[in-house]
């Protein structure tokens, strides 16, 4: 079976370190082991409309964040194919059809859109796209046929109902769609990176985000000023790793090699765990450390971006060229799709022979 990856982000705002850490390293490193046949990046402009219906410009406007954000990753287009997800028409085609085949109690029972709802405060005035977006998202996964989506934990209850629809589809109509699998972080500290205040969720709301495109100032200073153990006063004070942003991000980030390059004091993560733990280890000198570790992750990126910022009509042609080709791909899915469902009218001679016949006697 081919493997193909699919996966994408609204394109609300520029991707932070939350993004990265959750899907899109893990994203370049499976573009990088060559072990797969294709791979779809989609920025989900339509989507983000959902619930932007009356913001335009702010996705308008993000398209090219995200796309920087994805090439400065180290996404390579002659490899990656990144497209935009409202220039491929077949996308709705595809979920208007899957709208037969999902009932309106099994998308109120989607824990993620149950908890989208309440955060938005919608109440009683929830826009049906919104409402739908997960049936939008099967149709995302299943047009281009990915087997495997990598993406955060939140999207589990996406590709459940994902999974579903496939379920559904192939036994009414015949097998056409693939059911996909999720790949999640294997890294627990990656599965949810909080925000730099110690809040669950990093937002650009709350202004607790560390951006991709950040510069090296914004990174140290907002490192220098995070989250860590309220009650870690003096040095000397022992104190709480559970709940410590720094820790967490040091989880997420850091590798034994890296104390042998800024902090030789320390062979690895939980020898300095264990000191703040017994106290004498001060917040500064663990997060001048922490700053180490993200400057070498984020400045490579930092470099990338800054050469593609260059050439911005260059990266709308790689995204015009990615639809091309997601729109090739998805037309041939809905070819088998129309096909199975029996609406392919124009295309099958024995049907308009049947029909004849039956007219001539
Ligand atoms: N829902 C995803 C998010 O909020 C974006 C998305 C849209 C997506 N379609 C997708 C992710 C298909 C994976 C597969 O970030």
């Amino acid at each position: 079976m081919r493997k193909v990856i699919l996966t994408g982000d609204r394109p609300t705002g520029k991707l932070h370190i939350g993004h990265y850490a959750g899907s899109l390293k893990r994203r370049v490193e499976l573009q990088n082991s060559g072990s797969f046949d294709d791979i779809f990046i989609m920025i989900a402009d339509a989507q983000a409309l959902t619930d932007n219906a009356d913001n335009p410009d702010k996705i308008r406007d993000n398209i090219i964040e995200v796309a920087l954000d994805y090439l400065s990753c180290g996404l390579d287009p002659d490899i990656s194919t990144l497209f935009i997800q409202s220039q491929i028409p077949e996308l709705c085609e595809l979920s208007f059809y899957y709208m037969n085949l999902v009932t309106v109690s099994r998308l109120q029972r989607n824990p993620t859109v149950k908890s989208e709802i309440q955060m938005r405060d919608f109440q009683t005035s929830i826009p049906v796209g919104f409402f739908t977006y997960p049936i939008s998202q099967a149709a995302d996964i299943t047009l281009f046929k990915g087997t495997v989506v990598p993406v955060g934990e939140d999207q589990l209850p996406m590709l459940e109902q994902t999974k579903e629809i496939v379920r559904k589809f192939n036994a009414t109509y015949g097998d056409v769609l693939i059911e996909p699998e999720i790949l999640l972080p294997d890294n627990k500290a990656c599965l949810r990176l909080p925000g730099t205040d110690g809040k669950a969720k990093m937002s650009k709301s709350l202004g607790n985000c560390i951006y991709l495109s950040d510069t090296e100032e914004d990174v140290s200073k907002k490192i220098m000023s995070m989250y860590t153990d309220p009650n870690h006063i003096r040095v000397q004070d022992p104190g709480q790793v559970e709940g410590n942003t720094v820790f967490t991000y040091l989880d997420a980030f850091c590798r034994p090699e890296h104390f042998a390059e800024y902090l030789p004091d320390y062979t690895c993560l939980d020898e300095l765990k264990d000191h703040y733990r017994r106290g004498g280890l001060g917040d500064i000198k663990m997060k001048r450390f922490l700053n180490s570790v993200m400057q070498e992750e984020l400045s490579p990126i930092r470099a990338r971006r800054k050469e593609y910022e260059k050439n911005i009509p260059a990266v709308y042609d790689i995204l015009k060229k990615g639809c091309e080709k997601a729109q090739a791909v998805g037309r041939e899915t809905i070819k088998e799709v129309k096909e199975a469902m029996k609406i392919n009218y124009f295309d099958d001679e024995a049907l308009i022979a049947a029909q004849s016949k039956k007219y001539a006697e």
